[in-house]
């Protein structure tokens, strides 16, 4: 299989993103409401929202978590325009204040794309977080109001996010070489 026949080097340790999730829960539970809803973008930010909402709990935090699944890359390593949206809307939006969490901030096509849609949804406030950016390949002016690490422009996989499908069950960060 060609995806696990790919080169990779550590990034962030596991040790390195788990101290870097707890600063995140830190500066969000000095920022959003207590009973925020979490709204996790599938499936690259699964392990990510894990962490973070037992993060938060420990910042006497009390969020409901949600998921809606997105695609913009396909199979391959290059980001396509559209984003589609490949499952329901959750739950009643409402009014409700929502932290929505992707794992990697590129293009900002995919935040820009969600943020619209809980706004169109009748959404209260909009907070979003990344795990990781990349500030250069931004094709869209946003920008997450909470991020882990800031990369380069570099193919990452692990800790959730995947190269054709692979990898994400890697626990530390790693880039492709
Ligand atoms: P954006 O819409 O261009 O900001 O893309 C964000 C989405 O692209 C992320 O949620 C990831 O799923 C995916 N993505 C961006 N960079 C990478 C990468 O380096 N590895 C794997 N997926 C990536
Ligand atoms: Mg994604």
């Amino acid at each position: 299989m060609a995806a696990a026949e790919q080169q990779t080097e550590i990034l962030f340790s596991a040790e390195e993103v788990a101290t870097r999730v707890e600063q995140l829960a830190v500066a969000i539970a000095d920022t959003v409401p207590r009973d925020v809803m979490i709204l996790g973008l599938l499936k690259g930010c699964f392990v990510f929202v894990a962490d973070l909402v037992r993060a938060l709990d420990r910042q006497g935090m009390a969020p409901s978590i949600e998921f809606l699944q997105v695609s913009s890359y396909g199979a391959g390593k290059e980001s396509s325009r559209t984003i589609r949206l490949k499952s329901e809307i959750p739950t009643s939006l409402k009014g409700r204040d929502v932290l929505l969490v992707d794992d990697i901030q590129d293009t900002a096509r995919t935040l820009v794309f969600a943020r619209d849609l809980l706004q169109e949804q009748g959404a209260g406030k909009v907070w979003s977080c990344a795990l990781l950016d990349k500030p250069s390949r931004r094709q869209i002016e946003f920008e997450a109001d909470f991020v882990g690490f800031s990369i380069p422009d570099v193919f990452v996989v692990g800790y959730g996010i995947d190269y054709a499908e692979g990898y994400r069950h890697l626990p530390f960060i790693a880039k492709i070489v």
